[in-house]
């Protein structure tokens, strides 16, 4: 038997993606990502970071290259990639009339758990998260830090070997955001591999053990947090602003 644990849990080789009017979006995208790390994903408004993650998900098509996640080839395998990963979209998919524990349950239920086993994991994740209080309550009446919470219980519902985040803590408070990289936390270090996506420099440097940088569609720099600010001499927000070339004009056209 061949050792799974050696390959990557993400592999992305020579990604191609354009979109008709836009143009090329991922430009030969080389991306490796080791088993159970937490791996940042990093670059400027429209470098083409949520479109990676949509094609690394199996929720957009891609125009050339290899894409392989937890062993799987997304192009030749897309159900096979499904049942292994989680993921959190930049936007949130969450059912407005249904509260946040039906929320929860129903992805349970679509993730093939039984009734009680999806309660039991939504009463979990209600409490990780601090949403029990408003548990009940129907998420249109949710703050926009409570439905991100949400949004990341739902996609951890489901004990996934590889979770895509985009942006998970995007407009959350200081202190949700705290339980969301302790939640990140844990999980890597119970064996899952979390790709995510971030404009907060911070919480890559805490968060991820290694980090790529995009720019205009393919990887421009790659290493620990610390090897980047080495490489720079500053803090990682100096290299963001040396080895990005600020935001991506073209962003506007879409
Ligand atoms: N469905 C689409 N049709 C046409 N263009 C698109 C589509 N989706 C994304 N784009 C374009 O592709 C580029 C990359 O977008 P993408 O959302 O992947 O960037 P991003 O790095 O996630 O940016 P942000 O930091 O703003 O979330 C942008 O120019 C965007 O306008
Ligand atoms: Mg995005």
């Amino acid at each position: 038997m061949r050792l799974l644990s050696c390959e990557p849990a993400v592999l992305c080789e020579g990604l191609r993606k354009s979109f008709p009017g836009r143009g090329v979006v991922l430009d030969g995208l080389d991306l490796a990502v080791t088993p159970g790390t937490v791996h940042g994903l990093l670059g400027p408004n429209g470098a083409g970071k949520t479109t990676a993650i949509q094609i690394l998900s199996t929720l957009q098509r891609f125009d050339a290259g290899r894409v392989v996640v937890a062993g799987h080839d997304v192009a030749r395998d897309p159900a096979g990639v499904r049942a292994r990963i989680g993921v959190a979209g930049q936007y949130a998919a969450l059912d407005e009339v249904l509260t946040g524990r039906q929320n929860l349950e129903l992805f349970g239920r679509l993730h093939h758990l039984r009734t009680r086993a999806a309660r039991t994991r939504a009463d979990e994740l209600l409490e990780r998260f601090r949403l029990q209080a408003a548990a009940d309550r129907p998420v249109r009446h949710y703050s926009g830090g409570m439905r991100r919470r949400l949004d990341l219980a739902v996609s951890m519902i489901r004990d996934a070997r590889v979770l895509f985040l985009d942006e998970p803590s995007t407009g959350l408070d200081p202190r949700s955001r705290g339980e969301v990289w302790d939640a990140v936390r844990e999980l890597a270090e119970a064996g899952t591999t979390v790709l995510l996506t971030t404009q907060y420099l911070e919480e890559a440097d805490r968060l991820c053990s290694r980090i790529s940088v995009m720019d205009h569609g393919r990887i421009v720099a790659e290493g620990s947090p610390d090897e980047l600010k080495a490489r720079v001499g500053g803090s990682l927000d100096d290299a963001f602003l040396e080895l990005t070339g600020g935001p991506n004009l073209q962003e506007a056209v879409r």
